[in-house]
């Protein structure tokens, strides 16, 4: 048993080296050739598990992407690298790296608290060098992504769920007629029944065209948006990332009082996401006020983001019960599910951890079992970038980095393989 779990321990710190760049990590070989936003902030808690300066690198080599007016990118394209469409020739942005012109979920606020309480004489400089950059991209986001005080996204790609099914109405609004040719290069790497389709990809690089055309400016982007979409990820992940970032300002002496007032309107901004209809939190679009009447995993982030409704945990008990490995990413039930497409269906580490770590902090049985059942599938099927929720089979990219992160940080912690 224990030599088990020391040869899966050794197998996800060799994909975190192997997938290392240098102070910065790659979501996986091929597929995703740079740096990734939440992807690296998982990272780092891998590294927080065998190389603690390594992993808060990882944070200001992320950080350092930062643009003037607080966005952190959602890529960083350190090197060029061709196997990878939409390059920065298409994005062409602005910031002090080259970088996509869109964010991604804020886990990492939440993250550098994480590595902060497992070392704090480690992480005291870090963390007064961090606070300023962090503090200011939770302004970037109340400024620029909030309605009604629940955060938005202005493209799919933002929430880290590409092609969920929350987005389908908001989407389907989008005419990409004059979309252009161009050329995938996803398809390169993985079998096309495990990606978005051509209908989706055409709206992603519309909205990329649009915002290059708008020079990025976020001003600009916000008049006549196209597609803006309340999402329980970046609520929630935000709402959790402002309650850590006081915390840590607190052990430090920093500044946090324009913090409580974020945290409360988002704490106004979540009950906006409640829908009756689903008994869930769910995606709204921010153009008509309607609900996507979607059961994803993220509808069950609201105990990450610190807040706890029985109800809830009714819901997700339904969600669970038909399948073996955690939460999918679209429940078995709706009859969009497809159990290999990407966010459609497959079951992510990443989503399980996060809605385990919520459950786990408000002491409910569901997040242990949820923590053993991510451990078991990653023993099993081991370290792809998603699975398929009915039986496990790996889907997506292999040897990812962010579920290496998973099992070092959270799900091969306290594992019981019997
Ligand atoms: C992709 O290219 O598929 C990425 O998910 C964009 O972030």
């Amino acid at each position: 048993m224990q030599a088990i779990k020391d040869e899966l321990d050794r197998r996800a710190i060799q994909i975190m080296r192997d997938n290392d760049r240098g102070g910065y990590t790659i979501p996986t070989h091929g597929l995703y050739p740079y740096q990734w936003n939440w992807d690296s902030a998982f990272a780092a808690l891998g590294f927080a598990a065998f190389d603690p300066a390594r992993a808060w690198r990882e944070l200001e080599i992320l950080y350092s992407g930062q643009w003037l007016d607080g966005m952190v990118p959602h890529i960083l394209f350190h090197r060029p690298d061709p196997g990878y469409f939409p390059g920065p020739d298409v994005w062409q942005c602005r910031g002090p790296l080259p970088s996509s012109g869109i964010t991604q979920p804020p886990v990492s606020l939440s993250f550098a608290r994480r590595l902060y309480e497992a070392n704090p004489a480690m992480g005291a400089v870090p963390v007064r060098m961090l606070f300023d950059p962090m503090r200011r991209w939770v302004q970037w986001f109340m400024a620029w992504r909030q309605h009604e005080g629940a955060i938005c996204i202005a493209h799919p790609w933002e929430s880290g769920r590409d092609n969920a099914a929350d987005w389908d109405k908001a989407m389907a609004a989008i005419d990409p007629a004059d979309v252009g040719h161009y050329v995938r290069r996803d398809l390169d790497h993985v079998h096309a029944a495990m990606r978005p389709t051509k209908d989706d990809y055409d709206r992603y690089i519309w909205l990329v065209q649009r915002g290059r055309r708008l020079g990025w400016h976020a001003p600009s982007l916000a008049v006549d948006q196209p597609f803006f979409v309340a999402d329980p990820t970046m609520t929630f992940t935000l709402m959790r990332g402002v309650r850590d970032l006081i915390w840590l300002g607190e052990q430090q002496g920093l500044p946090t009082a324009s913090l409580w007032n974020d945290l409360q309107m988002l704490e106004q901004g979540a009950e906006t996401l409640w829908n009756p209809e689903i008994r869930a939190y769910d995606s709204r679009n921010a153009l008509d006020g309607e609900f996507s009447g979607t059961l994803s995993n993220a509808s069950f982030l609201a105990w990450y983001g610190g807040i706890d409704r029985p109800e809830l945990a009714g819901t997700l008990a339904e969600v669970l019960a038909p399948l073996p490995y955690g939460v999918p990413s679209l429940a078995l039930q709706d009859p969009r599910f497809d159990p290999k497409r990407y966010w459609r269906g497959p079951v992510w580490g990443v989503l399980n951890m996060l809605v385990g770590m919520g459950l786990e902090d408000f002491g409910h049985p569901q997040g242990q079992m949820l923590r053993q059942t991510t451990g078991r599938l990653i023993a099993s099927h081991g370290f792809a970038e998603y699975f398929d929720p009915r039986d496990g089979a790996p889907a997506g990219g292999g040897s990812f980095t962010w579920t290496a992160a998973v099992w070092l940080a959270w799900a091969g912690v306290s594992i019981e393989l019997a």
